[in-house]
This record gives C-alpha cells, structure tokens and sequence, in this order.
C-alpha cells in the first residue's frame, strides 16, 4: 500500500474486506474495465482490524479515499452465528461504525456498504422487498449478524438526515464463485456441494445432497454482483437500499444447482438425496423489481456458466482454497 498524502486527484476507492468472496470479484471487474479517473485499493484485515477505532482511523489517514466499498464482516454459517451471536453484533458493529464514521470525518463522499437477504424478518410475506428489513425479528439463530447489518441502514439514514451524507448499502442473495468459502461445515450451499462432488469423485464414493433438492434459492455469481457493486458506486443515488438478485423467475431448486455442478466436475457416480436431513425454508424470494427498474437489460451470467468457471476455479487452486 502506497501512503497518499497529496491533493486528491480523481477517486480513491477503498475496498474493505478485499480478500474474501466478494472482494476479489470486485478486483477482477475493476481491473478488467479501469476507468482513468478511479484508483482502487484493496485492504484485508491484514492491512487494518476495523473493529479498532484506532487501526481504522490510520488507514484512512494513509488513503484519503474519496469512496469505500465497505464488505469486511464477519460472516459463517448457522453453526458459528448460533454460538458466537454476542461476537457477530459487537465486531460487525464496530467495523461499520468504525468505517461509516471515519467516511464522515474524511468527507468520504459515497460508501456503499453491504448488508444481505437473511437479515430480513423471520415472519414476512413474500416476495420481500428492500421496504421490509426492519418489518420485525430477524430469524434467532443470526440475530447478532442481522441487528449489526440492519444498523448500517439506520446509520446511513443517520448520516443523511442530519449531515446529507449519501451513503448507502445494497442486500445481495446467496452469492457464489470464486475464493468463496469451500468449507462442508462452514461454507453455503453451493461451495459445499461443490466440495462433496469434488471429494466423491476423488474418492470413488457417493455424492450425498442432503434433504430433498426441492427448496429454491436465488444464487449471485460473484462476478455479475461485483458489476453492480460498482454500478451503485458509480450511478445509483439513493441512501435506502437496493437488492442485488436474479428475478424471481430464476430461482432455482437445490437439485437442478446439484445437477449443474455434477455436469461441471464430469461425475458419473452413485447421487444421494438423503431425506432424513431437513430441507430448511422451502423458499425466501426477494424481489428485484428496483433493480430492474434501474437496469432493465442488465444480464446475469447463465447458472450453467457460472458453476462451471467456479468448479474450474476450485479444481485448479484446490491446495489453497478456504475448505
Ligand atoms: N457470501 C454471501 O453469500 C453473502 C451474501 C450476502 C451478503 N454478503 C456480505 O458480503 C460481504 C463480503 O462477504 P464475503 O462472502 O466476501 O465474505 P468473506 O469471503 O468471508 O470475506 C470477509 C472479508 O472481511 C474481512 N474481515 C473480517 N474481519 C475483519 C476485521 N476485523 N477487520 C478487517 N477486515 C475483516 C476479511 O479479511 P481477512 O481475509 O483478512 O480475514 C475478508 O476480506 C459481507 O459484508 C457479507 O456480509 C455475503
């Protein structure tokens, strides 16, 4: 990392949790499309802890960033937020308040945070909408992650109602692809499985999906969020949200996202559904009519393609993948 101590020239991007998922999508599409007037820099926890008030004061400091793409959190599966809920609320919630905070003193004119489809209420009909985040509980299981992310858009609001800061945050669904989280016990629905065929093929056994492959799900290629990401950096105006899915049309089922990955890794061994392992929701459709309102034509790249360049990606940095 350069220090930046000069006028500020053009927009300094800074990117907070830079290494993970989502962050390195980010880092692709930005690099294949640079625009003269944008530096973008990457930070890790590596580079600042956020949940210092301290840590994250130096680093602004040291960059002058103009805008920030604030995506560091903790994050993980139903397993660790059930038993750490008191350490998702209180680090979460430093991080935004140490990063939203610091935007402000730094006269950062735009961040653009990112909160998720499961901080919605528990109990809600459906389709749900950005209208509804604060509508009631959030399911128990995650209740320290979802309070943590349904502040950042209290704060936003916070900081436009008294100081017409336009910071804002957009609610992305299951978001897959590369350097995601392969972990079996850890990882979402999609690495997991990945990780399973990869090991039934390896090992000649059984592919086992656990349940019966019906539930639906609304799955982001990390690539296609990564160019709407910086879509809301660049375009969208708004303080309130906006959520970043596929259309209700293309939800699919867990069994047709199985079959795809299967086709991918070439497997042609034993698949098992095992139906004493529970399906979860059967569905939790969020709408993205004010994406589509905003991005008409906007094209998600076909589940298929998306699958097969995530499996490529596992298969050839499989040593160092996160499993
Ligand atoms: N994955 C999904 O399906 C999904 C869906 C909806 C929303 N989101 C949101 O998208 C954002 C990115 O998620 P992701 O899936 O890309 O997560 P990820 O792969 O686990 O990455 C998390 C990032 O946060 C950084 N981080 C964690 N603790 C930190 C700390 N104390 N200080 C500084 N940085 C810290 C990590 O840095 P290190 O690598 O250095 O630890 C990492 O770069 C998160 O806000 C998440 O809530 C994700």
């Amino acid at each position: 990392m350069s220090t930046d101590k000069k006028p500020r020239q053009g927009k300094v991007i800074l990117v907070t949790g830079s290494s993970g998922l989502v962050g390195k999508a980010i880092q692709k599409v930005a690099e294949e499309d640079p625009r003269p007037d944008e530096r973008f820099v990457f930070i890790s926890s590596k580079d600042a802890d956020l949940t210092s008030a301290a840590e994250t004061a130096a680093l602004f400091e040291k960059h002058h960033p103009t805008h920030v793409i604030h995506l560091a959190a903790m994050v993980g599966g139903l397993f660790r937020n059930l038993k750490y809920n008191l350490d998702f609320w209180r680090n979460n919630s430093l991080m935004n308040d140490n990063v939203l905070h610091n935007a402000h003193l730094h006269d950062v004119e735009k961040v653009v945070s990112c909160l998720s489809t499961c901080i919605f209420p528990d109990k809600t009909t459906y389709p749900i909408d950005e209208t509804m985040i604060h509508n009631g509980p959030p399911h128990d299981s995650n209740f320290g992650y979802a309070y943590a992310k349904r502040m950042i858009d209290v704060q936003n609001k916070g900081y436009f109602v008294q100081h017409k800061r336009r910071y804002t945050s957009v609610i992305p669904t299951n978001v897959f692809g590369p350097h995601d989280n392969f972990n079996l016990e850890d990882g979402h629905v999609i690495p997991g499985l990945m990780n399973k065929v990869y090991n039934a093929k390896k090992d000649g056994t059984p592919f086992t999906i656990w349940g019966t492959g019906a539930p639906l799900r609304q799955f982001i290629y990390s690539i296609d969020l990564a160019r709407l990401f910086l879509w809301v950096l660049r375009e969208y105006d708004e303080v309130d949200p906006i959520i970043l899915s596929v259309g209700e049309e293309d939800e699919v089922s867990i069994k047709e996202v199985a079959e795809n990955i299967i086709k991918a890794f070439n497997f042609t061994g034993e698949v098992i559904y095992d139906t004493s392992k529970s399906d979860g929701q059967f569905k939790k459709t969020a709408s993205n009519a004010k994406l589509r309102k905003y991005l008409p034509d906007f094209k998600f790249t076909p589940l298929e393609t998306a699958v097969k360049e995530t499996v490529d990606w596992f298969t050839e940095n499989y040593e160092t993948a996160r499993k």
